[in-house]
């Protein structure tokens, strides 16, 4: 598995197996399968309700912990500590590889320093935010001792957000898409000119729009519950998209959002 190194020094996956929507009763056999395929990064939330179903998987299964790199998100609020006990204890874990804020909710600085403590004792090995734009970046950043190590926001074809990756890479802060497959939306599967691509190597349109993201340093973490899919999306290692072709798809971009609940 190809790994991206955070400003810390923790190795990160390249990809990832996300994990929203998938119940805990259909958890085992998905998160199995993805193991199975190869996926090492799991990409779960507080939110999700499901880290019950990643938590057995992970003490059932036959990889060493030291090889999977779990996330898990929180929302911003009291308790951070306890919450963070209670996904560990949920997860069947001592550490989490990383922990996100889910989304801002306007007392995010002292959140983060709750965070930043647990980093520091050990209990979650990077920080990171999600969802984080404007005001509510730029406060947590203002009075973050520890930067943020990973910034998950929504990036795909359809909404690339260049501006703010470029500055996220300056600072040295790894970007991981989420939705990295626009899920499903705007006929990505069928995109003419991911397609296109996608023959020329022998690939599909969704392994096009993942390596896309890979190729410019952005971590994604798709979701599929099918092995097949499963397989086909971290299959996007042994080719190469040119700088043409590179072109073609910033060229797809809207500029804005496909699902709006966060802007
Ligand atoms: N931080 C946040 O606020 C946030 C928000 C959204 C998502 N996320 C994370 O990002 C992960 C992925 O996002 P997502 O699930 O919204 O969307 P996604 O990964 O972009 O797309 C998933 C959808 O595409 C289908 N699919 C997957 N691979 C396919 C393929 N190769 N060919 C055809 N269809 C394919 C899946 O169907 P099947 O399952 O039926 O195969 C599913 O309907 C989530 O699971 C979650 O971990 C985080």
């Amino acid at each position: 598995m190809q790994t991206i190194t955070l400003s810390n020094g923790v190795q990160m996956p390249a990809i990832g197996y996300g994990v929203y929507k998938i119940s805990n009763g259909e958890m085992p056999r998905c998160l199995r399968e993805a193991l199975e395929c190869g996926y090492r990064l799991i990409d779960t939330a507080q939110w999700y309700d499901n880290e019950e179903g990643v938590g057995k998987v992970v003490a059932e299964c036959h990889v060493p912990r030291s090889e999977l790199f779990i996330t898990t998100k929180l929302q911003s609020g009291l308790r951070v500590a306890d919450r963070i006990d209670e996904s560990l204890r949920r997860l069947r874990v001592d550490y989490v590889d990383l922990l996100l804020i889910h989304w801002p909710m306007g007392n995010d600085a002292a959140t983060w320093h709750s965070m930043e403590s647990a980093y520091g004792c050990g209990k979650v090995r990077a920080i990171g935010l999600s969802n984080f734009y404007g005001d509510d970046l730029e406060k947590v950043l203002r009075q973050a001792e520890v930067m943020p190590h990973v910034i998950q926001q929504e990036l795909h074809p359809f909404r690339q957000q260049n501006e703010l990756v470029m500055r996220y890479r300056q600072m040295h802060i790894v970007p991981q898409a989420w939705s990295p497959l626009a899920c499903g939306r705007q006929n990505i599967f069928s995109n003419p000119v991911l397609t296109r691509i996608g023959k020329a190597h022998h690939k599909t349109a969704a392994q096009v729009a993942l390596r896309f993201l890979v190729q410019s340093g952005i971590c994604p973490i798709p979701k599929s519950v099918h092995k097949e899919r499963m397989t086909e999306n971290i299959d996007i290692f042994d080719f190469l998209l040119s700088g043409e072709e590179l072109a073609a798809i910033r060229a797809l971009d809207l500029g804005h959002g496909l699902f709006g609940w966060y802007d």
